[in-house]
């Protein structure tokens, strides 16, 4: 944590050649619910995102266009500022890479990178991927040409140029990651992370002179046909845009309390930007964290497949604030996701309308009935321990969730929440008790779910803040720093107050209401997915496949893989077997060893990706993420079962 408690968050920066889609919105939507959460905690709080215009790919892009570069990004960048306003994203600050105060910064940043002597001329010669904007090596390439993450075609470059010792860095880069144990989040990505550095880094050239469309260098360095390398100059906007170089009297919200970016991007900012950093002698940042790719129907979103998601027309069609419940509900953070209006609409009706506005329909109507609108926390306390300790349980670790970017599993146990105070009016059927002159007991059952739902809609802010502040005021509370302190902190109740009637928060939405046709899946994704009939089968047909327990000895990525893992088994025989399984997104390989695993170890061996493939792991896969099948104790190595 940085000093005085601040907080600094930001989001990538997003290159203007394109207008935002949902995967900006999603990157956005996250910062600004983390931005959201820490002011509630009361915490002094930055909150970054802008837009990201030099570089080839601009320039090509307004070229193309038949425009100048800086009228072009004008236009984009416009459209982003545009559309954070519309969907109330609560940055502070909107930075430019083209606004005179960056510029001015990146070119001190470089002259204090030069000065400590990380910076040599030299002469480049590899391959330049113009959309990744990224240099590679000839044998990084993909079938000798295509870019190794886009594909596209890329060229070999050489040129003049100056460079940073990235070599430099790699034992300290190594120490970093090895010492902060959540510096770069979720888990797996940062594995991936350490893997790449520990295969060795070659240093990187930092400037281009094949065009102009850049910082220049500082005129100190009397090298005028030199442009800065976008991604350091992008970089820099983390601390430009608090002052570097120029009036730094916000550098004191330095250094970032979370990064947030797509997996795409994660290693310009989990090993260039830390290097950069230590050249430049200031502190690394608390979090990198990188999230998964949307996908429509299983396929990468582009222009060409005409699939792209538009976050305006979504949000305009089924509300902006279930749109973002949607995003950080749907998938696990770092995972990649399927959009889909069907999926999002059952979050609506089913979590939304069923569970959470139908509690607050409840407790309207009950006290409307029982006590014309008036709520009271009087019995609570003695009445319902079991309830007040139950949610305490769950609320006692729940923020580490969110702080460790685990959007769907904090949300998750919220929902568990609210199913405790369904629960207990289920339970206690305060009709019944109306009916049996008990109206003590029967307010003290609306008390307790008045105060289970505030509790949630303090927590929930974050995510909705609308709709939260909706809910807070019809329960007689505003949603801050002081109402976060006494009801989730001190764990108080709500005062007495008279319930307010307000409208249901969230209609149900009928699925022919689609208002954007889905595109059809393809064919074959579709046969893929389609579910065999049941059918049944004998004892010994069961008996036929051989299920035996295996202890993980050895895992490690299959390189060029993004699904695979080479697992050695211990089954108990005389040799070890070799499983590969496509479990990588799921599976940090450290945290798979000397653990135990279901497999199909009868079944005929395969080739994977030319390797040998001896077994099946049992594992059970919903949307939720993929669990691998374990036994609930120790067994020995090979023990069957069945
Ligand atoms: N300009 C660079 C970032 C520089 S930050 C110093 C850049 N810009 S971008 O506009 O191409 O991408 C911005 C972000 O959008 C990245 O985090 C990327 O992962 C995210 N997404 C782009 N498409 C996406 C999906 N389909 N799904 C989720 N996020 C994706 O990279």
């Amino acid at each position: 944590m940085n000093k005085n408690n601040k907080a600094y968050v930001t989001t990538p920066i997003y290159y203007v050649n394109d207008v935002p889609h949902i995967g900006h919105a999603y990157t956005t939507i996250i910062a600004d619910t983390m931005a959201r959460y820490y002011r509630l905690k009361g915490r002094e709080t930055f909150f970054l995102t802008g837009t990201d215009e030099h570089g080839q790919k601009i320039e090509e892009a307004a070229k193309s266009r038949g425009r100048e570069p800086q009228e072009y990004a004008d236009e984009i960048s416009g459209k982003f500022k545009a559309l954070w306003d519309e969907f109330d994203i609560s940055y502070d600050k909107f930075i430019r890479t083209t606004d005179a105060d960056h510029k001015k910064g990146v070119q001190k940043a470089f002259k204090a990178m030069f000065d400590k002597g990380d910076i040599y001329k030299g002469e480049y010669e590899d391959y330049y991927c113009v959309s990744c904007e990224t240099f590679f090596t000839e044998t990084q390439l993909m079938d000798g040409e295509g870019c190794p993450d886009c594909g596209k075609p890329t060229k070999l470059v050489k040129e003049e140029s100056y460079f940073f010792k990235l070599s430099d860095y790699q034992e300290k880069l190594l120490k970093w990651y090895s010492d902060d144990e959540q510096c770069v989040l979720p888990k797996g990505k940062k594995n991936e992370v350490i893997s790449f550095v520990k295969q060795g880094l070659r240093d990187l050239s930092i400037t281009r002179t094949s065009f102009d469309w850049g910082v220049k260098l500082p005129e100190e360095m009397n090298d005028p046909k030199h442009v800065m390398y976008v991604w350091l100059d992008a970089l820099l906007n983390y601390v430009t845009a608090l002052g570097y170089g120029t009036d730094e009297k916000n550098m004191d919200f330095w250094p970032a309390t979370m990064h947030l970016v797509g997996k795409d991007i994660l290693r310009f900012h989990a090993i260039y930007w830390p290097a950069f950093l230590m050249s430049l002698d200031l502190p690394l940042p608390t979090h990198v964290a990188a999230h998964g790719w949307w996908t429509r129907n299983g396929e990468k979103m582009s222009k060409s497949k005409g699939n792209v998601v538009n976050p305006k027309e979504i949000a305009d069609a089924y509300g902006l604030e279930n749109f973002r419940y949607f995003l950080l509900r749907e998938v696990p953070f770092g995972q990649d996701g399927d959009f889909s209006q069907k999926a999002l609409i059952d979050r609506i009706n089913s979590d939304l309308g069923n569970e959470f506005g139908n509690l607050l329909n409840r407790i309207i109507g009950m006290s409307g009935k029982y006590s014309e609108g008036n709520v009271t926390s009087k019995d609570v306390k003695a009445l319902h321990v079991k309830e007040l300790d139950e949610v305490e349980a769950i609320l006692e670790n729940i923020e580490d969730r969110l702080n460790l970017l685990q959007t769907n599993r904090y949300l998750e146990d919220l929902w568990k929440v609210l199913t405790i105070a369904n629960g207990a009016i289920t339970a206690h059927e305060p009709w019944s008790k109306i009916k049996n002159g008990d109206k003590d007991g029967a307010l003290a059952v609306v008390g307790l779910v008045a105060n289970i739902l505030a509790r949630v809609t303090v927590l929930v802010s974050p995510v909705m803040p609308k709709t939260a502040t909706k809910i807070a005021s019809a329960l007689g509370f505003e949603v801050n720093t002081e109402s976060y302190t006494k009801l989730i902190e001190k764990k108080e109740l709500l005062s007495d107050f008279v319930i307010e009637k307000i409208p249901p928060l969230f209609p149900r939405i009928e699925e022919e209401a689609l208002e954007t046709p889905e595109p059809a899946p393809k064919p074959e994704k579709k046969k893929k997915k389609e579910k065999k009939a049941e059918s049944i089968i004998t004892i010994d047909q069961f008996f036929e496949t051989s299920l035996k327990i295996g202890t993980i000895l050895e895992a490690e990525e299959v390189p060029k893989s993004d699904r695979l893992l080479k697992l050695k088994v211990d089954l108990g025989e005389e040799k070890t077997r070799q499983v590969i399984a496509g479990i990588k997104e799921y599976y940090a390989p450290a945290d798979l060893v000397n653990t135990q695993v279901c497999i199909v170890a009868n079944l005929k061996p395969a080739k994977i990706m030319g390797m040998l493939s001896e077994g099946m792991l049992l594992a059970a896969k919903d949307k939720n993420g993929l669990s691998l099948m374990r036994p609930e104790a120790p067994k020995k190595s090979g023990t069957a079962v069945g």
